[in-house]
């Protein structure tokens, strides 16, 4: 398949005959916002779908084409599209409390922040966020306040949310970004300016030798290394490598955070934290901890979190505030969505379901003879068109990743839905039907790659 030449111009042309109606309200969308989207990562060529409407598994186009759902809002959405529970949850906020948000504190963050910290961080703190990158901000400004430094580490090809201090080296372009064993700080915006880059380092993921020999270098300005403990929320860090990571970070007294907003809930109930067996200084949740709804929370060591502490005085004090931060909605979807997901068999079942479909999609390809590599934990995985082994971003980089786009746009056409190029996310309203049924859509989308190649 890779020898093959596609015919870009049919994939899209079976794509836009389909999606009309999104193609239209995408040029009305330009007149209201630039590339007719409110955040970068909803863009794609040649424009965006419009959603309607969702139920369980299934969400429905402008168009009336009708998918089965993989993206499942970046894989915030564990329990699918209008989840009873989390509407049950809505309604009991609106009926018993009256308003959706007080701006005091309340009870249910106290319950919610309380069942976070048994499961990711005993005997730690937590601070509510509304969103991910919120929660990330804020693990970054608790590092550097509590170790007086100023350099942040971070992983090459690492995501941390769109805000200038992390936007660096996320997807750099291979060229201007070093050798793949010391890779070179690379700006993602253009508002991160040389001051920022000169705070920051860049680690290559899975290689230890190096990521060791970086460390070192730069121990004494470390405020923390951050990572993605499976890069894109699928490629393991190996092992070695993390308890290599945990254990020298320990030693040099350099706080190790764990972004979790994509694997939180989704590799394991406990995240990559329950994965590893490796307690962070700090963990970072986000996506399905509030139910659908915007949250964001930093959980970890009580002493680094104490800086939060309104009493505590000027000059040690972070200060951190917000709104909507433990707002009633968010606390009480995200707590209906966590027991859904923590009763007896409920993570086993999603894992299972998406193992089988994980198989079945590295069959098809299999098949086709189709060289491939699958990767991911739990709840969520991703596939990568190369016959090499996928460790780090420089390998994503490598694969065949055009090819992908047009499988991508190719499924859409066929009524899979995910956003191209990005993982596959499963929820408890997948059935197995649904799963069967991807298989099937995606060989033919498969066979018609195929087919556009050789006419
Ligand atoms: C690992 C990771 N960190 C942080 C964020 C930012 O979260 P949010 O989009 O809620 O700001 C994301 C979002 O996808 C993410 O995947």
């Amino acid at each position: 398949m890779q020898a093959l030449r596609i015919d870009e111009s049919k994939i899209v042309q079976r794509f836009e005959s389909r999606t009309l109606g999104s193609a239209q309200m995408f040029l009305r969308a330009r007149d209201v916002t630039p590339g007719g989207v409110m955040a970068a990562i909803k863009f794609f060529d040649p424009y965006p779908i419009f959603m309607k409407r969702a139920q369980g598994s299934r969400i429905w186009d402008v168009d009336g084409n009708e998918y089965v759902d993989y993206l499942m809002s970046y894989g915030a959405l564990v329990l699918g599209h209008g989840a009873k529970a989390v509407r049950d949850s809505i309604e009991a906020v609106m009926g018993s409390l009256g308003t959706t948000v007080f701006g005091t504190p309340t009870e249910g963050e106290i319950a919610y922040g309380k069942s976070l910290l048994g499961m990711y961080h005993p005997g730690g703190s937590v601070r509510f966020t509304n969103s991910g990158l919120e929660a990330t901000t804020l693990a970054v400004r608790l590092a550097r306040a509590h170790t007086g430094k100023r350099r942040i580490a971070k992983f090459e090809g690492h995501y941390h949310g769109a805000v200038d201090r992390l936007l660096f080296s996320y997807s750099p372009e291979v060229a201007k970004a070093g050798e793949a064993h010391s890779p070179l700080p690379v700006a993602d915006s253009a508002d991160v300016d040389k001051g920022l880059l000169s705070d920051s380092v860049v680690l290559p993921f899975n290689n230890w030798k190096a990521t060791e020999r970086i460390l070192m270098r730069h121990a004494k300005d470390l405020a923390c290394v951050i990572m993605e403990p499976f890069e894109e929320g699928v490629i393991p860090g190996e092992r070695n490598f993390m308890n290599d990571l945990r254990k020298l970070t320990r030693d040099m007294d350099i706080p190790l955070i764990f972004d979790e907003v994509k694997t939180g809930f989704r590799v394991r109930l406990g995240g990559a934290t329950e994965f590893y067996s490796i307690v962070p200084d700090i963990a970072c949740l986000g996506k399905i901890i509030g139910g659908g709804l915007p949250i964001g929370a930093v959980v970890g060591e009580a002493d680094i979190l104490s800086l939060l502490d309104p009493r505590e005085k000027q000059g040690t004090r972070v200060f951190h505030s917000g709104t909507f931060n433990g707002n009633p909605l968010s606390i009480n979807a995200g707590r209906a969505t966590i027991d859904a997901l923590s009763r007896p068999g409920a993570f086993d079942l999603l894992r299972r379901r998406t193992d089988r479909l994980k198989d079945g999609i590295s069959a098809v390809l299999a098949e086709r003879d189709i060289p491939h590599q699958m990767a991911g934990e739990g709840g969520m995985f991703n596939v990568y068109l190369t016959s090499k082994p996928i460790r780090n971003y420089r390998d994503v980089k490598n694969s065949d990743l055009r090819l992908r786009r047009f499988l991508d746009l190719e499924l859409i056409t066929n009524g899979i839905y995910l956003k191209p190029e990005n993982r596959y996310c499963m929820s408890l309203a997948h059935s197995d039907d649904d799963v069967s049924l991807t298989r099937e859509r995606f060989a033919r989308s498969v066979d018609n790659l195929a087919a556009s190649a050789a006419s």
